[in-house]
């Protein structure tokens, strides 16, 4: 079974805690010795927000400030590949074809970000799509597709399982709010979309959700599921 796992920044290094980048690494060394071919993708969390925060006042441009989020999403990488076995790749892949070669050769193959003008939500689907996943699990902090921002309104409810037009059809309106956060961007949405991808969202932060959504199938975020979706052999008992 083929898995992109995207993990955000916000879940992998809110801070910069050991454990906690360890717990993850060991989540993703788990689905490979499960007989998976793993890809991640990492995101750059709250760092690259503060710098490019930091960089805006100072007056770059938003591709000076993509690429300072570039950045930093590759040193998230790192950290996640420093916590990896010796199966993990050795530096983040820059590109698809780097990150694909790197699952050919049976590595763990380990990304950040590619390019500016979108988020790590798009690398993600854009790997997911290069080598045509069986999965592609979003480890956000939100457990899941909500109607509206769960961390602002409580009245907020989560959608069990959406189709990737709903889920498109759902995103676009959000990305056009300044300051909502929609926990799937809407490029990423329209990648899974046109790819058909077999996608899950949710809640990131405890790892071993992750290792169970990949391998069993159960969890409590969002099911996105095509309409001419096979579900991966290893939920019901292969790899
Ligand atoms: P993220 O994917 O981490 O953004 O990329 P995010 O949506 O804030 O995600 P969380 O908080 O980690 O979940 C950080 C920044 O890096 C740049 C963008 O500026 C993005 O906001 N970036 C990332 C790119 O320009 N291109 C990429 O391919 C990836």
């Amino acid at each position: 079974m083929k898995v992109v796992v995207s993990i955000g920044g916000s879940v992998l290094a809110p801070d910069l805690d050991p454990d906690r980048v360890a717990a993850h690494a060991e989540a993703i060394e788990a689905i490979a010795e499960a007989g998976c071919e793993v890809g991640v993708v990492v995101g750059g969390g709250s760092v690259a927000r503060e710098y490019i925060g930091a960089a805006r006042a100072l007056g770059a441009n938003e591709v000076q400030l993509d690429q300072l989020g570039i950045g930093v999403t590759r040193l998230n990488a790192r950290l996640l590949i420093a916590a990896l076995d010796e199966r993990a790749t050795l530096s983040p892949a820059e590109d698809y074809d780097e990150a694909v070669r790197a699952l050919r050769r049976d590595e763990v193959s380990v990304m950040g970000g590619v390019m500016p003008g979108q988020t790590t939500d798009a690398v993600a689907a854009e790997f997911a799509e290069a080598i045509d996943a069986d999965l592609l699990v979003y480890a956000t902090s939100t457990n899941g597709v909500y109607d509206a921002d769960p961390n602002v309104d409580p009245e907020a409810e989560q959608y069990e399982r959406l189709s990737p037009r709903e889920l498109v059809d759902l995103v676009l309106p959000m990305s056009r709010d300044a300051g909502a956060s929609a926990p799937v961007d809407l490029l990423a949405a329209k990648l899974i979309d046109r790819a058909d991808l077999r996608s899950i969202v949710l809640d990131g932060t405890d790892p071993s959700a992750i290792v169970e959504a990949v391998l069993e199938g159960s969890h409590d975020g969002t099911d996105v599921v095509p309409a001419a979706c096979v579900e991966p052999d290893a939920w019901s008992g292969g790899t």
